[in-house]
């Protein structure tokens, strides 16, 4: 089969490029991987990685040489990854095609060099275990030595071998995942072998870092609960957590429409997959979303950004003046924001987005050398004094910096100590 015809346009000059490279240099080389599959799938795919039978740093640096990019980094396993200039993919991973052997359990694998066959054979699943060749000779050619193109056929994601859950039990996550995507369903007998793999608790195999890398991907996908509750019926979430909440991936879909609408709104980056965390522990206390992002190796962002969500989801406050909700929602995160709107519902949307789009911009007509240029002496009063006419401001009672004179009295007055 010759699957050249539907390579993306986009992507035609590359890769018939770097087929053309590897043939002056004397390697074969191949697409493989997810881009194959969604080749195939006829899905949009820009994640384009390249196997080599031989050198892949060699062929990496040839490639960065002859294509005026940059070769930024290299790891045990022998990949490379390439900075292409003005490409419409900018990095290509370029991996030496090897055999894998793990020496214990959930282990990373050691590796030696081996035949493409070996590289395909290493692999997850079999509709990720196909190559399409990219020398001249014999460009766009499928390589599927283990019917990965008959499994795309019949919806079924299979392992390549019965130890394969126990050597990496990451990709037990990655079954629901791909499963769940595509409507797919995993094959019987891998079916079993998860649930073995689960019943002698294979997961625990693997640091809590790789596990969270997973649940982030699963919650990177389109419709993420339906991966989290095949999870659950294999009985594989408790290798993240068991207290998740079920009502929180209740809020899924009404977080998916939020962003939809909210992104649009907004300049901000929004990392949906942390509301729908969000969501999934807004009953944590503080110091239980501390603990969790401990454990998993959360970033600070992103913890400060749960923390958010659990002091919103337990916001009782009212949001009925400007100053109130610009209060409310000072310097939390989009994320939290949205998540908040899913839960408490359509009555604080309003609220929420008028301080995204509107007040969190207001700039204050008062500053300190306002209050200093009409007499008054820096101190403690400054700080509370500048909030209180900042809600002026929001709230609409103070529209220019003329009536300050008037103003000033009362509102010392009013915050004596
Ligand atoms: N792979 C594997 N086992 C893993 C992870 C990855 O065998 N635990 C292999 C698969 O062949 C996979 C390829 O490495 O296709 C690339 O991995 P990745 O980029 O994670 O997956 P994709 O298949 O590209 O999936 P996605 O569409 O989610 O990016």
């Amino acid at each position: 089969m010759n699957l050249a015809d539907r390579f993306p346009k986009e992507l035609e000059g590359l890769l018939r490029r770097i087929g053309e490279i590897g043939e002056r240099a004397g390697f074969t080389v191949y697409a493989v991987g997810g881009f194959v599959r969604d080749l195939i799938l006829g899905v949009p795919n820009f994640d384009l990685d390249v196997v080599v039978e031989g050198d892949g740093r060699l062929f990496a640096r040839r490639l960065a040489e002859e294509m005026g990019g940059e070769v930024v980094s290299y790891d045990r396993f022998g990949t490379a990854t390439v900075r292409l200039e003005g490409e419409r993919i900018e990095r290509l991973d370029v991996v030496t095609a090897r055999k894998e052997r793990y020496p214990h359990p959930g282990a990373l694998p050691e590796v030696e060099p081996g035949t493409m066959r070996d590289d395909l054979f290493r692999r997850d699943f079999t509709i990720n275990a196909m190559a399409v060749k990219l020398n001249p000779s014999g460009y766009g050619e499928l390589l599927d030595p283990f019917d990965g193109l008959g499994d795309l056929k019949r919806g079924l994601i299979r392992v390549m071998h019965d130890k394969s859950f126990i050597d990496d039990p990451t990709r037990i996550f990655r079954a629901a995942r791909f499963e769940q995507r595509y409507d797919f369903r995993i094959e019987p007998h891998t079916e079993s072998l998860i649930r073995q793999a689960v019943e002698i608790n294979a997961p625990l195999t693997v640091s809590r870092q790789r596990i969270w890398h997973e649940i982030y991907l699963i919650l990177s996908e389109p419709i993420p609960e339906k991966p989290i509750l095949r999870l659950q019926e294999l009985d594989v979430l408790r290798f993240f957590r068991s207290d998740l909440s079920r009502e929180g991936l209740g809020l899924f879909p009404r977080i998916r429409e939020l962003h939809g609408e909210i992104k649009g709104l907004v300049e901000d980056e929004i990392d949906l997959p942390i509301a729908y965390l969000a969501a999934l522990i807004g009953g944590y206390t503080p110091r239980a979303v501390r603990e969790f992002c401990r454990e998993f190796g959360l970033s600070k962002e992103i913890e400060d950004k749960l923390i958010d969500s659990v002091m919103l989801a337990r916001f009782e406050g009212s949001l009925d003046r400007p100053s109130a909700i610009y209060r409310s929602f000072e310097r939390k995160s989009i994320e939290s924001l949205i998540f908040f709107v899913a839960l408490k519902g359509d009555e604080v949307k309003g609220a929420v987005i008028e301080y995204l789009t509107r007040l969190r911009h207001v700039k204050p007509l008062v500053k300190g050398d306002d209050l200093k240029r009409l007499g008054l002496k820096p101190g403690p009063i400054f700080g509370p004094l500048l909030k209180r006419l900042f809600d002026m401001q929001l709230d609409g009672q103070l529209r220019d910096k003329s009536e300050l004179s008037d103003l000033l009295p009362k509102l010392l007055d009013e915050l004596k100590p």
